[in-house]
C-alpha cells in the first residue's frame, strides 16, 4: 500500500490534507483516515523509481528521491528527536529522519538485545511512511558504547592520547561501531576532537589532547576505524562505510574562555573563544580537515561562540569554511537543543538562523512538532529557501544511502558476540596499559615485585568501576559502583601477586586492624592509594579548583601510616594540582579514566609491560597558570613552566628531572 504511493510527484501531494491522509493510512497511527480508500490518481512523473535500486549511483538515488519528496517529509527528515519524547506513531506521522539516545538514554531492560528492539520499533514506524526512508539512530559511544550495560569500557581519549597509537585508536573505533551495531545502533556522535587549552574544562577528557598535531592523528584515526568496511563484513550492496563517525563539536570547543558561559553555572563549557581567523585555522581546523579528507559524513556544531556569535549561527565558518572550502559533503547535525540558544527569546529567528547558516538536521530533541511547524511556517514565509531544505535533505539522504540503511535498515544481529568478546577485553586492556604515564617514581618503588610480602591497596577507586569509567558510562553524568562487568583495580593487583604475597584493602586508608605476628601494626611494603574524582560531563565538569580534595588527601594521610613506601594512581579526566603533595608518595601514575579493564593498570605496575604514556597535556604546577598549555608556555621556564610538560612521561629506572624543579 504504501509503496505504491511512493510514484506520487511531490507537486500532487503538497495539499497537506492528502499528506496527512496519506501518512495516516501509511503508518498505521490512530489518526482515521479521512476516506477509508484513496482512487488511485494519475501521476505526471512517469520517471522509474532509481532511489530503491542499490546499483545506481547513491547520489542518482538521492536526487530520484529527493524529487519524490514533499516539503513536510523533507523537514521531517531534518528533525532528531530524543527516544524520550517521541510519541508512539509519531515516526511516521512526521516522517521523522533520526531518534537519539542522549547520555543513559538505555531501554528498560538494558541488554543489546532490547536495545536492538527499540531500534527496530523505532525503524519500523520510519518504514511504514509513504516513501519507506529508514531512520538513523545516533548515540553517544565515547568510550565504548557507554550506555549499554556490560559493553568493553574503554579509556577516555585523554588516556588514548596519553598512548597515542593511531593503530589502537583506529581498533578501538572499529570495536567501538561493532558493540553499536550490536544493539542496532549505526551512528555514534565521537569522536571529540576539540584541541583543549584549558583543563578546567569538564569536557578535558572526551579530548584526546591540547596539541594540534595529536588531535588530528587520533581523532582521524578513531573515524576511520569507525567507518572503514573490513573483509567480511555484512554489508550491502552500494555501502560505503560500517557506521557513522562524528568528528565534534565544530568549531574551537576547547578553547573557550574561562567563565565566558552563558549556560548555567558553567564557567567553559559552551562558552566563547576570542582568538583571531589565523589561529582559529592553525590550531582548531586541522583535525577537521583531516576528518573530511578521511571521509567524514557527519560534523557536529558546537555549543561555543566565536567572537560572541554562537557557532550555530557561524554561516562562515559552517558553509563556506566546512561546506565549501573543506569539501564536507556529508551533514552538519546541531547540538542538543543548540539551535535554541541562538536567540533564547526568539526561536524563530534562532531556527532560521542556524539552517541557512548551514545547520541540516536540528538535535531538537524534545519539542519536535513545534520545530516542524516553525519550519514549514519559515519555508512559507520565504525566511528559508526551499533550494537551502533541498540541499541538507540531500545530505542527510546521502549518508543514509552510504550507511546502506535502504537496504538493510537495521544492522547485523550477529555483532551481539563482540560484546565484550576476549578480542575487545583484550584491545581494551593494551589501551590501558599504553595509557598510563608515569610522574614520579623514587627509590624505584615501581616496578612492584609479584612477590612483595605486604600490599596495602586503599582507596574506594581501587574498587569501583564507575568511577574508573569517569562520565558517559551507564549514565550521562556516570555511574559509581560496580554496575558493569569488568576488573577492578583491587581485583587485578590480587589477581597479579604470587601466593605468597598478602593484599589488603580498605577504602578509607586505615589498615590498623592488621597486625603482625607481634601483635604490632602491620606495616606494608608498599601502598597503593587510588585517588578518584567523581565522574563528570560537560559543564558539570567545569572545575575552578583542580587540587586534590581534602578527602583525598586525608585518604593519603592515612594510607601512608603503615607503608614503607606509597604509590598514588589518579583516576582523573584532567591533570590536578598535586605539588604540595607530590613529597607524600614515592610514586605518582596518571591512569586517567581507564573504563572496564583494570587489569591494564597491574600489568603495568608489576613489569608485565613498561610505561610508555606521555601527557597530551601540560600538568599545571598552580592554579594561578591556568591556561597552562603547550602553546602558551613554550618559553616558560621554572617556576613559571608546568609541574611536568607535554610529552612528559617517565620509564622504569627514571626520575624527576631537576629541571622540572621549582627553586
Ligand atoms: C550533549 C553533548 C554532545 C552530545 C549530545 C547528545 O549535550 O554536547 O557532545 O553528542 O548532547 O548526547
Amino acid at each position: 500500500m504504501c509503496k505504491f504511493f511512493s510514484f506520487f510527484p511531490s507537486t500532487l501531494l503538497r495539499a497537506g490534507f492528502l499528506f496527512s491522509l496519506i501518512l495516516a493510512a501509511c503508518s498505521g497511527s490512530t489518526a482515521t483516515p479521512i476516506v477509508e480508500d484513496i482512487a488511485p490518481i494519475a501521476t505526471e512523473d512517469t520517471s522509474p523509481v532509481l532511489y530503491t535500486d542499490p546499483g545506481q549511483p547513491i547520489d542518482v538515488r538521492v536526487e530520484d528521491l529527493l524529487k519524490r519528496m514533499i516539503l513536510e517529509e523533507k523537514i521531517g527528515q531534518m528533525t532528531q528527536v530524543e527516544k524520550g519524547s517521541i510519541k508512539a506513531g509519531d515516526i511516521t506521522t512526521y516522517a521523522i529522519g533520526s531518534i537519539l539516545s542522549g547520555g543513559g538514554g538505555s531501554p528498560a531492560k538494558n541488554t543489546p538485545q532490547e536495545w536492538y528492539a527499540m531500534v527496530e520499533g523505532y525503524q519500523e514506524e520510519a518504514l511504514a511512511t509513504r516513501l519507506e526512508i529508514p531512520l538513523i539512530y545516533g548515540v553517544d559511544a565515547i568510550h565504548g558504547h557507554g550506555n549499554l550495560q556490560n559493553a568493553t569500557i574503554f579509556p577516555h581519549n585523554i588516556g588514548l592520547g596519553a598512548a597515542n597509537n593511531p593503530e589502537l585508536v583506529d581498533a578501538i573505533g572499529r570495536a567501538t561501531a561493532e558493540e553499536m551495531l550490536a544493539s542496532g545502533i549505526p551512528w555514534n556522535f565521537s569522536p571529540v576532537i576539540a584541541v583543549v587549552q584549558d583543563v578546567r574544562w569538564g569536557r578535558t577528557y572526551e579530548g584526546f589532547g591540547e596539541e594540534t598535531a595529536l588531535v588530528t592523528s587520533l581523532g582521524t584515526a578513531y573515524l576511520e576505524g569507525m567507518q572503514t568496511i573490513q573483509e567480511g563484513d555484512l554489508v550491502s550492496e552500494g555501502q560505503t562505510i560500517f557506521a557513522l563517525a562524528t568528528p565534534k563539536h565544530y568549531i574551537g570547543d576547547g578553547a573557550t574562555i574561562w567563565d565566558s558561559s552563558s549556560t548555567g553555572d558553567y564557567k567553559l563549557d559552551q562558552g566563547n573563544i576570542q582568538v583571531p581567523e589565523n589561529i582559529l585555522r592553525e590550531r582548531y581546523l586541522p583535525p577537521y580537515i583531516s576528518a573530511v579528507d578521511a571521509g567524514a559524513l557527519n560534523v557536529m556544531a558546537s555549543f561555543s561562540s566565536w567572537k560572541g556569535l554562537k557557532m550555530h549561527a557561524q554561516e562562515y565558518l559552517l558553509n563556506d569554511v566546512l561546506k565549501v572550502e573543506l569539501g564536507f559533503n556529508g551533514f552538519i547535525v546541531s547540538d542538543w537543543q543548540a539551535m535554541d540558544q541562538i536567540y533564547p527569546d526568539d526561536y524563530y529567528a534562532s531556527i532560521v538562523t542556524s539552517v541557512n547558516a548551514g545547520v541540516d538536521m536540528n538535535m531538537v530533541p524534545y519539542d519536535y512538532v513545534t520545530f516542524i511547524e516553525t519550519m514549514k511556517k519559515a519555508v512559507d514565509n520565504g525566511d528559508i529557501s526551499e533550494e537551502r531544505i533541498d540541499e541538507a535533505v540531500r545530505r542527510i539522504l546521502r549518508v543514509k544511502f552510504s550507511l546502506g540503511l535502504f537496504e538493510r535498515p537495521m544492522p547485523d544481529p550477529s555483532l551481539q558476540a563482540t560484546i565484550r568478546s576476549q578480542e575487545h577485553l583484550e584491545l581494551a586492556r593494551q589501551a590501558v596499559r599504553e595509557s598510563l604515564v608515569l610522574l614520579k617514581n623514587e627509590k624505584d618503588v615501581l616496578p612492584l615485585s609479584k612477590e612483595t610480602p605486604v600490599i596495602f591497596v586503599a582507596g574506594q577507586g581501587a574498587n569501583d568501576l564507575g568511577l574508573q569509567s569517569g562520565g558517559w558510562t551507564l549514565e550521562w553524568q556516570g555511574k559509581v559502583g560496580n554496575h558493569n562487568e569488568g576488573t577492578t583495580i583491587i581485583s587485578a593487583i590480587r589477581a597479579a601477586v604470587s601466593e605468597s604475597a598478602r593484599v589488603e584493602y580498605n577504602s578509607d586508608g586505615n589498615f590498623s586492624e592488621f597486625t603482625d605476628d607481634a601483635g604490632n601494626p602491620l606495616v606494608a611494603d608498599v601502598t597503593v592509594v587510588v585517588l578518584a574524582e567523581n565522574p563528570y560531563a560537560e559543564g558539570v565538569g567545569d572545575a575552578a579548583d583542580i587540587s586534590l580534595t581534602n578527602a583525598e588527601v586525608k585518604l593519603l594521610n592515612e594510607a601512608r601510616k603503615q607503608s614503607k613506601a606509597v604509590v598514588v594512581i589518579l583516576l582523573t579526566g584532567r591533570p590536578r594540582i598535586i605539588t604540595d603533595e607530590l613529597p607524600l608518595a614515592e610514586a605518582w601514575v596518571a591512569a586517567w579514566l581507564p573504563g572496564t579493564e583494570g587489569s591494564g593498570i597491574a600489568d603495568v605496575l608489576f613489569n608485565d609491560f613498561p610505561f610508555t604514556g606521555k601527557l597530551s597535556y601540560s600538568w599545571p604546577r598552580t592554579h594561578e597558570q591556568l591556561p597552562i598549555n603547550i602553546y602558551n608556555s613554550q618559553d616558560k621556564t621554572g617556576c613559571d613552566a608546568p609541574l611536568f610538560p607535554f610529552g612528559y612521561g617517565l620509564e622504569y629506572g627514571e626520575s624527576v628531572p631537576e629541571i622540572l624543579e621549582c627553586k
